[in-house]
């Protein structure tokens, strides 16, 4: 939601803030705009509506240069995608300034500033910062002061840059609920909102903590604490490579994610798994003995990540043997609770900055989750700094929009974390073996299921004109075609629905006709026969099917029916297996419709926002 991205150094920065909005552009596309200080005596901006392309475009009629900057690409949530609403937003041309997060009490500050003469020029709630800012150093107060002192006047979330032509020899920034790191460089800094915006320029990175506020000159980095104290924060070296965050040969970056997963999955289990058993160490210090106390557990998500969730409930229940509840955060922050003493607080997260995500970890441990775990994919997110335990998925930079690697390399976490609780609630050792030795194999059958691309790619041809589909599945695959109808309504804007398929005659079957593709997920599992019976109850209706299934489930295509063949698999990885013919139906039905596939409309990838 919003990227940030400044760097002050000895040379010009316009092309470090550019490769860095370029970087960033996953975060938000509506609008995006640069501020310098330049040898003038105003700030120089520049701002455009649209993607970081046409800000470039811009630039090249009005070029701008400067050794101190701030940029932002926006995701709208106060005022309409406009220029004028684009960031930094300016004060007197003398102050800019660059926001990601929801200032709530906006308006009142608003009310105040416009009785005391200023003048707004936006919609947005961040340009209450800038005036602020500026009123401050009115006052008297150098920037590093004025920006502190705003800082106590604001409710809810921010991450700022702000610089000004009165002191062109720092940047100072801040953090409240929205992430922002600091880059190291040689005679120069930068900051962002993510390391990969400045992967081009440092591999060190300085992340800030909640309420720190930063000074930053060329070559110096002063942190101070909410307190007001000067803190040192620990430098950490970054082990993502620039290239990592390339689409390289693919035409998406989902497209390269999907087919990434082999990898993915390969890196998530590194180290992890030896000689057919699990290597508990990999969950940390300390992580056993809590494990030990462990009775049940309770999975807090968001989309993708809280599909996840729902598959590994039928883990947790069917291997472990332990109770399993899972909640999308959302809802989980805003009702009352009743706690468990010896219940994991487990949240998933692609990015560890979802904001409803974090907020569900605090409260959880406000009200006395004993102990908090993250399957996170972001090392250096508030997620992963702020629980107990941690497993990371080592799925590399997901940028696509629509969560694809993020996703099977949280279910292949998240197994491993089922074995390590089920080892303590009867899981036998042949059990365990089993199931290792099915993630083991993973990666080979996954290369297999990616061989589908050509059949899908035929198949999709018969959601060009459809305005809806439903997804149909039982038992662990009924959220496997949750998540394909939320990466088909994602990518390609149709309407997509996922029941149980024992639902179906309780409400949905009124809407099937022939109009309407009704996908369904068909492992050969204990459940297949039911899962049959629903689907005739479809075939009965005029419905028109697509089964995903292995060939010995006996699927007999005919014209109301066909078949894609997926590799036999065992239940346990069967939810990762068949995850990926889906995500490929959404990829492909996508490229169909024309729709922009790793910038979706009105989305971003990393919500930080409530
Ligand atoms: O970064 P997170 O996993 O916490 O993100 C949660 C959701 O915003 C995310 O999974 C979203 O639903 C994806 N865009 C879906 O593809």
């Amino acid at each position: 939601m919003c990227g940030i991205v400044g760097a002050i150094a000895n040379r010009d920065v316009l092309p470090i803030l550019l490769e860095g909005l370029r970087r960033l552009e996953y975060r938000g596309y509506d609008s995006a705009g640069i501020a310098l200080v330049d040898a003038g005596e105003c700030i120089a901006r520049v701002r455009s509506i649209g993607k970081v392309k046409s800000l470039e475009e811009k630039l090249q009629e009005m070029p701008v240069s400067g050794q101190l900057g701030i940029a932002h690409t926006r995701w709208a949530t106060h005022g309409v995608p406009s220029d004028k609403n684009a960031h930094p937003h300016v004060c007197k041309k003398s102050v800019a300034v660059v926001h990601n997060g929801i200032i709530e009490n906006h308006q009142i500050l608003r009310e105040e500033q416009i009785k005391q003469g200023h003048h707004f020029t936006s919609q947005t709630d961040t340009e209450v910062i800038v005036h602020a800012v500026h009123d401050f150093i009115e006052q008297g107060k150098d920037l590093f002061d004025a920006v502190r002192a705003t800082t106590e006047l604001l409710d809810g979330a921010y991450a700022l840059g702000v610089i000004s032509n009165t002191e062109k020899n720092r940047m100072i920034v801040a953090r409240r609920g929205s992430p922002l790191v600091i880059g190291v460089g040689e005679g120069e800094n930068y900051i962002a909102s993510d390391v990969a915006a400045l992967l081009p320029v440092t591999q060190t990175f300085i992340i800030l903590e909640e309420g720190d506020i930063a000074e930053i000159t060329k070559d110096s980095i002063k942190i101070f604490d909410t307190e007001g104290h000067h803190v040192e924060r620990e430098a950490h070296l970054s082990k993502l490579n620039a290239e990592l965050s390339e689409r390289g040969k693919y035409r998406h970056y989902m497209l390269k994610e999907i087919y990434e997963q082999p990898e993915a999955i390969h890196a998530t289990l590194e180290g992890r798994i030896s000689g057919g058993r699990l290597l508990e160490e990999c969950f940390g210090t300390g992580a056993s003995d809590i494990l030990d106390n462990i009775d049940s557990i309770k999975i807090v998500a968001c989309g993708t990540s809280y599909h996840a969730g729902l598959i590994a409930k039928y883990g947790f229940g069917d291997l472990s043997n332990v109770p399993c509840s899972v909640e999308v955060a959302s809802e989980f922050r805003y009702r009352k609770h009743v706690v468990s003493e010896n219940t994991l607080f487990l949240t998933l997260s692609q990015s560890g900055e979802t904001a409803d995500t974090l907020a569900a970890l605090r409260i959880a441990k406000r009200l006395g989750y004993k102990h908090t775990f993250a399957i996170c994919n972001v090392p250096e997110s508030s997620l992963v700094r702020e629980s107990d335990l941690v497993l990371m998925t080592q799925a590399g930079p997901e940028i696509g929009v629509a969560s694809t690697k993020a996703f099977t390399t949280q279910l292949v976490a998240l197994l491993l974390l089922i074995i390590a609780v089920g080892r303590r609630h009867g899981m036998s050792e042949e059990t365990e073996k089993a199931i290792v030795e099915q993630l083991d194999s993973l990666p080979e059958r996954i290369e297999q299921v990616l061989l589908l691309d050509e059949p899908i790619a035929e198949l999709a041809k018969q959601f060009a004109d459809k305005h809806h589909a439903l997804f149909l599945g039982r038992g662990p695959q009924y959220p496997v075609a949750k998540e394909g109808a939320l990466k088909l309504k994602e990518i390609s804007y149709i309407h997509a629905e996922a029941y149980p398929a024992g639902e179906l005659k309780h409400g949905p079957l009124a809407l099937v006709d022939a109009k309407m593709p009704v996908v369904a997920v068909a492992p050969n599992d204990q459940l297949l026969e039911k899962l049959k019976a629903n689907l005739e109850e479809v075939s009965a209706r005029g419905g028109h099917l697509i089964v995903f299934s292995h060939i010995d489930a006996g699927f007999i295509e005919d014209e109301h029916c066909q078949v894609i063949h997926v590799a036999p698999t065992e239940q346990a990885i069967s939810p990762i297996i068949y995850s990926v013919p889906l995500q490929l139906l959404a990829y492909h039905v996508a490229i169909i419709k024309g729709t922009d596939i790793d910038q979706p409309r009105n989305l971003a990838k990393s919500v930080t926002v409530e």
